[in-house]
Order: C-alpha cells, then structure tokens, then sequence
C-alpha cells in the first residue's frame, strides 16, 4: 500500500500540510501500482484530528501532572465542553430541570391521567467559557423556575462532567451561572504574584476558590470576626492581615492571652501588647477613651466620622487585634472578684468599641475557637457587632452556625468539610454577599518578624495609649 501526493512532488508529511494550506486542495492516492484510489481532503483532516486527539490522550496524564494548566487548556476543558453537550438534557432531565410544552394531564375516558412527559426541553445553556481551571456556563431559567432549583444538582453536575466542583450563582435575573472548576484551587497555599494597590485598610489576605484575590477591606467591613478550631489558620490568617496593614498609616495594638505567642511576632509594629487580661482590660479602656475623643471631635468639628473630617488632622486608623477571645471571658470556679471585675471591663469595652468604632477609625479583629453564649451574654452581642465572618475548619456545627449565621445551610456544611490537611481554607462571605471557600497566604513567623521590623518606624504613637510594651510582664 502507498500514499503519495499528487501534486506534492515527493514532499513527505509535514510538506503535506504546507500544501494543505497553501499549494491547492492535496488529494492522495491510496491503492497498488496499477490502481489507485482518491482520498478526499476531509479524510486526511479526521485522520489528522483523530491523530493529535490520541497523541493528546496519551500525553494527558503527564501534562496533567506537570503543567495543569496546560493540561485543562488543550485537553481537559474541551472534554468538559463535550461532556456538558452530551449530557445535558440527560442530566437536566434527571434533576427535574426540563420542562415539557405539553400538558401532563389528560383525560381517559372519565379519568384524569397525570404522566411524566416523554419529550422535554432542556434549559438553553450558553457557551461555556474556560477559565484557568475551571469553565463558566450561563443558563437560561424557564419560567416558573428559581435558581435555587439548580443548586442541589450542582453534584450530579461534577459527576457527570467529572469535575472537582460545581457552583450555582445567580447573578442575573433569569440566568443561573454554573462554575466548575477542574480540581480544588486551594489545595495549595498562595503568594499573590501581582499585589493590589494599597489603600488605607484595605488587605489582600488570599484567594477565593475562583482563583479572585481575597481582600479585607476594614472600609466595607469595619470588623472580623475569624473561628475555627485548633491549628486551621486563624493565628495565620490574622498574620497575613497584620504583614498587609504593617505597611500601611495605621495603629495596631494586639491581645493575645497565649502568653503573646502569636502578636509578639509583630511586637515592633505594635503601637501596644497586652498578653494578660490585666492589661487588656487596661488596653481596652485606653483605645475605648481614645474612641470617644474623637467622637467628640467629630461632634465639635460637625462631622459624622473621622472619615468626613479634613486629611490633615485626621485621626489614625486603631486596628485592635484579639487572639484566642476565648481567654478574655473565661473564668473557672471560684475565680474572685478582681477577676470578675476584669471579664466584665473587657466585656463592656470591646462590645461599646464594636458599636461605635466604625466611624471613629477603631476596629476590632477578634479570632477565636468558639464564641459562643457559653462565655458570656457579652460575647454574643460582641459577636452581632462583628460583620466580618470567616470561618475555618471547625469541629462542631454549632461554631459554623455561630460564625456564619444558620441562615445559609450550605456554608455551614461546606466549613464543616474543610479537612485537616488544608489548614487556611475557610468559608467567608465575599463583598457581594454570597459566600465562598478562601485560602490566606502562608505567612510564616520569620516573614512575620521580618515585616514588622521592616516597617516598625511607621508605628504611630498615640497619645493616649499610655503604654509601653511590656511593662506590665511581671503581672503574669
Ligand atoms: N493558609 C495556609 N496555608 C498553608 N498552611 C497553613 C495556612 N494557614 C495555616 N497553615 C498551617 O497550619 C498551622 C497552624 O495554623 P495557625 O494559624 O497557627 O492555626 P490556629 O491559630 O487556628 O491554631 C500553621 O503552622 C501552618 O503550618
Ligand atoms: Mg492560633
């Protein structure tokens, strides 16, 4: 058997296509010496499709091992393309999705008969747009549908599509948006390669599972509330907030009753530390003093926040950092009264900061592994007052629900499904009011120290704030 090009005068295969593409239509002759047989230009292009399709097959393993994107663009999003088309009447169909033009009722005779339509018509499905890792289809709703219906579909979806998740957002009238993505985006931890520009309070802290940076924005937020149980990325977290707001003109002052474990790597950019609940009753009491001098100033200055005031004159930013919130309110038996003195000052001021601190530039970032009314009616108010919630690996569904609010279900089980292993994954809610799964960027003690020490002549010193770092440790 031979192959040879009429017209390619003894060019081989790679000259082939050249011809293809710009030497006229190359017809090939197939056959024995005496004879030979025509093959059409559209034979030669499926052999040639079904030859890169095989090559990319084989290759795929590997590409999807060493450059995953890679791998998603050339293989698996048109697979996933296919597989949407192949299966979505099926799938729509299944799931209750489609719906038929016809009526379901008929009448036999004397009876009623109600059927299940045997031709059906799926939701339209737009084009679905690749994203790195991911794809993105926009759904049209039938009318008497909500996109509340398609949500429990979602993990037939990445079944059926053979995809690590699907999402369901509605952010059009009449539309639903589907998001797959190809594998899980925060199954690593994160630098950001490209860093917002800084704007007063404002952290990028991580990304969302879309792969969109994750930023907290004191500005839209004016307080955080950050839970999740033993080593799931609270202290880490609150590490990456503070290595963002170092940088910035701002006040940090920082509690952490684990004996300063974890704040006094930031020590040099504190503007103060209390690790006792002493000197956080103290604290509080100063930054609660401060808050209510520039409530007057507003007041004087006919302003309803520092933000309204002038740039010059204009108050620093307070940003009062509370690890572990659990240390300030416990008290075991028998504690006296001095003691019950201080839960109750800490209590009252951290509840008053959380109310008015938002337009006087104080804000408070409180983590913690339960904040629940177990320690005190205080800490339940406190908690109304925090906006901000992000949530990470929890043992118990109770300290979800506390974090998240029970009015979402399905955040509450996606936090209770974060394992061991991906300690900085949470569930938070984003800017637009839904929520998502983030991860922080790994900030380690040694970068921590080191951006602290960086940036510790930015520390401001607020009058007011009558402290000095640790004269208060011999009281532990
Ligand atoms: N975003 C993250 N990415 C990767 N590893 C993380 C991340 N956050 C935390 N970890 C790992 O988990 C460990 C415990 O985190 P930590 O923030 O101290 O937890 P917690 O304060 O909740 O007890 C860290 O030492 C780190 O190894
Ligand atoms: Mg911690």
């Amino acid at each position: 058997m031979t192959m040879l090009m009429r017209d390619g005068k003894g060019c081989g295969a790679l000259a082939g296509m050249a011809c293809a593409h710009g030497l006229g239509r190359p017809v090939a002759s197939v056959g024995g010496a005496g004879s030979s047989v025509d093959v059409p230009f559209g034979v030669w292009l499926l052999v040639g499709v079904a030859g890169v399709v095989v090559v990319l097959a084989l290759l795929s393993p590997v590409l999807l091992a060493r450059v995953p994107r890679v791998w998603w663009t050339v293989w698996g999003y048109p697979v996933a393309v296919v597989r949407l088309r192949w299966t979505w009447h099926r799938l729509t169909d299944l799931q209750d999705l489609s719906v038929t033009r016809r009526p379901t009722l008929r009448v036999l005779g004397d009876v009623m008969v109600k059927g299940k339509a045997v031709r059906t018509v799926a939701p339209r499905a737009g084009v679905a747009r690749r994203r790195p890792g991911g794809l993105v289809v926009r759904v049209r709703l039938h009318p008497g549908q909500v996109p509340e219906m398609y949500a429990p579909a979602a993990g037939a979806m990445a079944h059926a599509w053979r995809m690590h998740a699907v999402r369901v957002a509605s952010l059009e009238r009449g539309w639903v948006t589907l998001t797959a993505t190809a594998w899980d985006p925060l199954s690593v931890p994160w630098v950001p390669r490209s860093v917002l520009p800084d704007r007063l309070l404002r952290a990028v802290v991580g990304r969302w599972e879309d792969g969109s940076v994750w930023v907290v924005d004191l500005r839209v937020s004016p307080h955080w509330l950050i839970v999740g149980a033993t080593r799931s990325g609270k202290s880490t977290l609150m590490a990456a907030l503070v290595a963002q707001w170092s940088k910035q003109h701002v006040a940090l002052v920082g509690i952490d009753l684990k004996g300063g474990m974890e704040l006094s790597l930031f020590e040099s950019r504190l503007s103060a530390l209390a690790t006792t609940r002493a000197q956080a009753a103290d604290l509080l009491g100063q930054v609660l003093e401060i808050a209510l001098d520039r409530m007057a100033l507003c007041r004087s200055l006919g302003a309803r926040s520092i933000w309204e005031l002038p740039d010059i004159g204009r108050p620093v930013p307070v940003i009062v950092l509370v690890d572990e919130v659990a240390e300030l309110y416990l008290m075991a038996a028998g504690t006296d009264r001095t003691e019950k003195a201080e839960v109750g000052q800490v209590s009252t001021a951290l509840l008053r900061l959380g109310q008015l601190g938002a337009a006087l530039g104080v804000h408070l970032v409180v983590a913690g592994q339960r904040v629940g009314s177990d320690l005190g009616t205080g800490v339940t108010a406190l908690r109304a007052q925090l906006a901000g919630r992000v949530c990470h690996r929890v043992t118990d569904k109770g300290t979800a629900e506390m974090a998240l609010g029970d009015l979402d279900p399905e955040a509450v089980a996606a936090a209770q499904v974060i394992s061991i292993e991906q300690a900085g994954v949470a569930v938070a809610f984003t800017d637009a009011g839904g929520w998502m799964r983030a991860r922080s960027v790994l900030v380690t003690p040694e970068q921590a120290r080191a951006v602290a020490q960086k940036y510790a002549a930015r520390t401001p010193v607020l009058s007011g704030l009558g402290w000095a770092g640790q004269h208060t440790q011999e009281g532990q």
